[in-house]
């Protein structure tokens, strides 16, 4: 049997993603960094749908990490057949005021942490005759960059999603395909990490979706070959309607709906 590598399955989407995978009868690599969460969340997951789950506790800011969670997969003899690459939480500061150190660990579990485990895993999924790479990324990616906090996290979203689709560029030859999962406001414990959960509260309801519901749509997504998710009817229609307005618009009216958000 196949093994779905899961990475930040300790809570939000991440979660979602490892019970759904689970359902559907997939075994499970569960990696981040808290250990009795991991133990916990694979001993329900076994309990409940009689699947292998293994896990491994990473830090994904850590540069030996995705090589460590490599070796892990080949001292166990697993068949990765699925990345699911969804670890992530924001730095809320002005870009001048987070020190150099924690602005490059964020780019290492966004970004470059992604990179690393997916070239790890390619020559892999390419002998076994394919599987898919799943990238979570952001509505962030589409959005007009605004405000003055978080100015990365919207580029590095964006750089994933191009990442996503060179992989499908060069990689669809060996059944491999890579899905970058766009989810917008999503209730996990994201914004209470990132120390916006405040402004999230004011975010209204109806441009919330839960996490069950981003993972069920993403994976819906993914075993469709689709190369872009977004996630939600309605962030769906916004994404695909920014084109037609100002940005200034745009600033506007995502500062009216979210209450303040990009203040
Ligand atoms: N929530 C939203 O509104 C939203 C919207 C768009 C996109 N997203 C994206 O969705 C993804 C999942 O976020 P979420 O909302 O589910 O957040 P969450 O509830 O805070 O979960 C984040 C997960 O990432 C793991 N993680 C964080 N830093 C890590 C590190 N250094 N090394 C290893 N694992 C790490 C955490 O595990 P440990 O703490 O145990 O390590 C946790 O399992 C992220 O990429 C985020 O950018 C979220």
């Amino acid at each position: 049997m196949s093994t779905v590598l899961i990475t930040g399955p300790t809570a939000g989407i991440g979660k979602s993603l490892a019970v759904q995978m689970a359902e559907k009868g997939h075994d499970l690599l569960l990696v981040a960094r808290r250990e009795h969460r991991l133990r916990e969340i694979s001993e329900e997951i076994n309990e409940k749908y009689n699947v292998k789950v293994n896990y491994f506790v990473a830090d994904l800011k850590d540069k030996n990490a995705p090589q460590a969670i490599y070796n892990f997969t080949k001292s166990l003899n697993l068949d990765i057949s699925i990345l699911m690459l969804n670890a992530g939480y924001q730095i809320n500061t002005r870009l001048e005021e987070a020190s150099l150190d924690d602005e490059e660990d964020c780019l290492r579990v966004l970004g470059i942490s992604v990179i690393m485990l997916t070239k790890l895993f390619l020559n892999d999924l390419k002998q076994r005759g394919g599987g898919h790479i799943m990238v979570v990324s952001s509505m962030a990616a589409f959005a007009p960059p605004s405000g003055e906090f978080a100015v990365l996290y919207g580029p590095v979203k964006t750089f994933m999603n191009r990442f996503v689709e060179a992989l499908n560029g060069a990689y669809n030859k060996h059944n491999i395909f890579a899905t970058s999962a766009c989810p917008g406001f999503t209730i996990t414990e994201f914004h209470e990490v990132s120390g916006v959960q405040e402004r999230m509260d004011k975010v209204p309801n109806y441009m919330k979706m839960s996490a069950d519901d981003v993972a069920k749509e993403s994976i819906n997504g993914m075993l469709k070959r689709k190369e872009v998710i977004i996630t939600g009817g309605l962030n769906r229609f916004l994404v695909a309607t920014l084109k037609w307005f100002p940005k200034s618009l745009i600033k506007t009216i995502g500062n009216a709906l979210a209450g303040g958000r990009y203040k």
